[in-house]
């Protein structure tokens, strides 16, 4: 049995378009036919539920807690259907349970769903939290989304130095152009100097959407409509090729 490819998106500040990068490679990977599980581990913030207008009674809090207090049945009791081919484990409901989750919870978690999906795509937010970094040790690949602007260029560099010091390849890098077209001060080879990173994928400009907010939160994903993967050809081609190479690797 095949167990799913694990990628965490993370950035190294906030809002710099994190979730609508993971929301629009899991409609990539859905639309080729596979497997995808959203586990929402911004865990104080997250939204990914509310967003696509999933309704749900139990979040990854209540699994750790039914886990913790021998109550727990069947993983199938925190998986929630978006459409075919992507399920979604939400974010706590009250953000007052994000602190109370032990990280040793994840293994368990994992184990209980690798061998259901073909790509668990994992949500996070720009913090070195505890539960973020085993997270990160159990992630076959962590996707930084970054901005072209200056603090996202330093935060990067200071992430390269350390995924250096840990001797990890997990690290690749998303420069996001689409979220804010008006940011754009440094050229390719400028941010390569300045982060010491490779720039794996970029996300053009042109996916930048007027409506997206109205859209998401009324329970849209992009790409996963033909119309719009045709609208926004080269994003498409972008987040195509990402979703491909990332299973490719290794
Ligand atoms: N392609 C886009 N087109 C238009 N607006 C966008 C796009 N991507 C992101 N945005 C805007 O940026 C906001 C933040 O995007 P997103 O939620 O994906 O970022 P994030 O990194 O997950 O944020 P957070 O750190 O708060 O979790 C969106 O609510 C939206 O207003
Ligand atoms: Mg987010």
């Amino acid at each position: 049995m095949k167990k799913a490819k694990i990628f965490t998106i993370t950035s190294v500040s906030g809002g710099t378009g994190k979730t609508t990068t993971l929301l629009n490679l899991a409609a990539t990977y859905a639309v080729n036919g596979k497997r995808v599980l959203i586990i929402d581990m911004d865990l104080a913030a997250g939204d990914i539920a509310a967003r696509l207008d999933v309704e749900f009674d139990k979040d990854i809090y209540h699994c750790y807690e039914d886990i913790t207090n021998h109550t727990f049945d069947k993983i199938e009791d925190y998986l929630y259907s978006y459409v075919d081919g992507i399920d979604i484990i939400p974010a706590p409901k009250d953000p007052r349970d994000a602190g109370k989750i032990d990280p040793s919870f994840l293994s368990f978690l994992l184990s209980k769903v690798t061998l259901k999906y073909d790509v668990i795509l994992v949500d996070s937010n720009h913090l070195l939290t505890k539960i973020n970094l085993v997270m990160f040790d159990y992630s076959d690949k962590i996707l930084y989304v970054i901005n072209n602007e200056s603090m996202n260029l330093k935060g990067l560099r200071t992430m390269v130095a350390i995924f250096e010091d840990m001797e990890s390849n997990k690290m690749r890098v998303i420069l996001n152009d689409s979220k804010d077209p008006h940011l754009g001060l440094y050229s390719i080879s400028d941010i390569k100097n300045i982060t010491k990173a490779s720039i794996d994928y970029r996300i053009p400009k042109s996916f930048y959407m007027k409506h997206y907010d109205h859209d998401t939160m009324n329970g849209h994903i992009a790409l996963i409509s033909e119309k719009k993967r045709n609208k926004y050809k080269r994003a498409n081609k972008v987040f195509e090729s990402m979703a491909v190479a990332l299973l490719k690797e290794d």
